[in-house]
């Protein structure tokens, strides 16, 4: 008698291809892992997130008027806060206030009060917009009630005098607010331009791009 049991043909088979089938799952397995694995989260830019540029209306950003496009009657020397609103790939109005950086505080001067460095030809009657945005830290600034017609930053008491270009009057900001051009039309202040250098927490250059691309869309 041998000592080696006979085996069915039939289950042998099978077993083969159990094992083939599972050796396949197996590298599929491991080949599924290894491409989700090198998938890298992907930081989505929205319409909504980019930054204002030429021909976007100036509008609300608080309030009973939220959204409407700001008027002259509301504007004076204390800061009335604004939102860029372009328009979305069909052509509707798109708000950008999805990204914080894109709020403005808009002004309405006596001209005569407006002083260098501030960019004359971005401004209309005495209206003038920047940032909002504190360049130390990334705080939203807000009027200086002590010093009425100047901005103070509540974290680190930043300083700034939108009559001269929002340059740094106080505290630890590294540069200016920078200034976004307008113009008037219809009786809507429309951006003229980007702002004038990047916003907080962006480079120039990383700033040029965003602007090229809301340009593109
Ligand atoms: S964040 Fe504005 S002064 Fe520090």
């Amino acid at each position: 008698m041998t000592k080696f049991k006979r085996v069915d043909p039939e289950i042998s088979r099978r077993k083969f291809i159990n094992i083939a089938l599972g050796t396949t799952a197996a590298v599929g397995g491991v080949s599924l892992i290894t491409a989700l694995g090198s998938v890298r989260p992907v930081n989505r830019i929205t319409p909504g997130k980019l930054p204002a540029i030429p021909g976007d209306i100036l509008v609300y950003a608080d309030g009973d008027k939220a959204g409407q496009p700001i008027q002259d009657a509301d504007l004076g020397i204390k800061a009335t806060r604004a939102w860029p609103q372009g328009k979305d790939k069909d052509g509707k109005p798109l708000v950008k206030s999805e990204e914080p950086n894109n709020l403005l505080l808009v002004f309405k001067f006596a001209e005569s009060d407006l002083k260098a460095p501030t960019d004359l030809k971005g401004v209309v009657d005495g209206v003038v917009a920047y940032s909002a945005i504190c360049q130390h830290l990334g705080c939203q600034v807000g009027d200086n009630n002590e010093v009425p017609g100047t901005l103070l930053c509540p974290c680190h008491s930043g300083a700034y005098d939108p009559k001269q270009g929002c340059k740094v009057i106080g505290g630890p900001p590294p540069r200016p607010l920078p200034q976004l051009p307008i113009k008037q039309e219809g009786g809507q202040y429309i951006a003229a331009g980007p702002l004038e250098f990047a916003y907080f927490g962006t480079t120039d250059t990383d700033f040029e791009k965003l602007v090229k691309e809301a340009e593109g869309t």
